[in-house]
C-alpha cells in the first residue's frame, strides 16, 4: 500500500483521549498523512482528561503538512466520499453511540460516514471501543461489525508485558493500531512478546 494515501483517525466521546493523541503522534512521526475528525463529545471528554487542550494539539499537529483536521459536522469533507482514496480508518477511542450508529449504517456525521465508506469500499476499519461493563447491545453491535471485517480492538492491556505506566500501555496500543492499518510492519522490539523469558 502507498504511504502517500492518508489514514483517517476519528475521535469520539469515549474515555481515552490519550489513546487518540498518541496514535496521531505516532502516525505523524512515521510520516503518514493523517486526517483527523473529532466529534463534539470527543472534545468535551478531551477537556476532562488531558493537560494539553484539544486546540493546542490541533495547532501542534498542524505544523506538519501531513496533517488535516475536520470537525465531525463537516459532512462535505473529501473523506465523506468513497472516491477519495484512503488507506483506511481507526476510531480511537470509539464510543458505544458511534459503534451503534456504524453497525446500523447511520452515516449522520463525518466520522460515521467515513466509517461507512470504509466498510462499503472494503477498506480497513478499526474501532477501539471503550466501555465497561458491556451490554448485550454493545456486544451484538461489535459482533455485527466484526463479521463485516471490521477490527474491534478494545484497549485491554497485555498484562504479561508488565507495562508499568499508562503511557506504556497507550504506546502499545498506538503501535497496535499502526500495525493493524498496515502503516508499520511490526511492533517495536520492546513491545514484542518473546515467550516465557518476558513473563
Ligand atoms: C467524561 C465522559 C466520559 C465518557 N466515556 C464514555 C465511554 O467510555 N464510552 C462511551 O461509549 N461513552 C462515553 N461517554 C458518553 C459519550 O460521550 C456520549 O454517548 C456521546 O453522545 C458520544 O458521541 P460521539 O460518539 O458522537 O462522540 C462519556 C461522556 C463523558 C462526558
Amino acid at each position: 500500500m502507498s504511504n502517500a494515501l492518508p489514514i483517517i483517525i476519528g475521535i469520539t466521546g469515549a474515555s481515552g483521549s490519550v489513546l487518540a493523541k498518541k496514535t496521531i503522534d505516532t502516525l505523524l512521526e512515521s510520516s503518514t498523512p493523517t486526517i483527523v475528525c473529532a466529534s463534539s463529545a470527543a472534545r468535551i471528554v478531551w477537556q476532562e482528561e488531558m493537560d494539553e487542550s484539544f486546540g493546542a494539539a490541533i495547532e501542534r499537529w498542524s505544523d506538519s503538512n501531513l496533517f488535516q483536521y475536520h470537525p465531525s459536522q463537516q459532512i462535505n469533507a473529501p473523506i465523506a466520499s468513497g472516491s477519495f482514496p484512503t488507506r483506511g480508518m481507526a476510531i480511537v477511542p470509539c464510543s458505544m453511540a458511534t459503534l451503534a450508529a456504524i453497525a446500523h449504517g447511520m452515516a449522520d456525521n463525518l466520522i460515521r460516514r467515513s466509517a461507512d465508506v470504509c466498510i462499503k469500499e472494503r477498506r480497513p476499519l478499526l474501532l477501539m471501543p471503550r466501555e465497561t461493563p458491556l451490554s448485550a447491545i454493545h456486544l451484538e453491535n461489535m459482533a455485527k461489525l466484526a463479521n463485516l471485517g471490521v477490527t474491534i480492538m478494545p484497549p485491554d492491556p497485555p498484562f504479561y508485558f508488565k507495562l508499568s505506566s499508562v503511557d506504556q500501555i497507550v504506546e502499545y496500543f498506538a503501535y497496535r493500531i499502526s500495525v493493524a492499518l498496515g502503516v508499520s510492519e511490526t511492533l517495536p522490539d520492546h513491545l514484542q512478546y518473546r515467550g516465557p523469558e518476558d513473563i
